[in-house]
């Protein structure tokens, strides 16, 4: 069947913590937050962490921190037997709506200048580029700052 027909996003609970971080654990490369990163998330009132899940099955997450005017993006991350099944893209979408109730109208990201997936990701969903951080990651990689404007609010 269809993944995005099986498919359910809801908000993730202190209980999914473990298979959060299962999930940032299989992209080595990528800054994680791990379980005690996550948990501090659920103490946060401006983060929001919501979780994809196909039969039960967490296979990917994001998280963001509502500040109206606008939406920081912080993480996004989909398990590696899943990927190009738009589940990123539901993500993504349920974040939007999330922007809207809440009268943001912009998103703000950064991503490593390396990572083309997601920066393709990013473009493919309409994010432009808004400027360029050298050596933010690991003082080696620069970070590209990414943005997108809501138009329809
Ligand atoms: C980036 C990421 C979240 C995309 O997740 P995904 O669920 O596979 O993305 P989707 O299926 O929703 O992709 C939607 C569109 O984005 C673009 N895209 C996604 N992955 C891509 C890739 N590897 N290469 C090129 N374009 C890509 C495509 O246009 C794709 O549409 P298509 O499959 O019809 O061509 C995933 O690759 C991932 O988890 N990467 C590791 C973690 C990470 O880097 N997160 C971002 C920084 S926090």
């Amino acid at each position: 069947m269809d993944a995005l027909l099986t498919m359910n996003i809801r908000r993730a609970f202190r209980d999914d913590v473990e298979s959060l971080a299962g999930i940032e654990k299989e992209y080595p490369d990528y800054p994680a937050w791990g379980v005690k990163g996550l948990e501090a998330e659920f103490g946060n009132k401006h983060s929001v962490t919501l979780a994809a899940e196909e039969e039960k099955n967490i296979k990917g997450f994001i998280n963001f921190w509502i500040l109206p005017p606008g939406i920081q993006l912080n993480a996004i991350i989909v398990s590696r037997n899943s990927l190009r099944n738009k589940i990123a893209s539901g993500l993504m979408n349920k974040m939007l709506e999330y922007a809207k109730k809440n009268f943001c109208r912009e998103i703000d990201l950064e991503v490593n200048i390396k990572n083309e997936a997601a920066i393709s990701f990013y473009n493919k969903m309409g994010f432009k580029k808004a400027g360029q951080r050298a050596k933010f990651y690991n003082g080696k990689d620069d970070a590209v700052l990414m943005k997108l404007e809501i138009t329809s609010l």
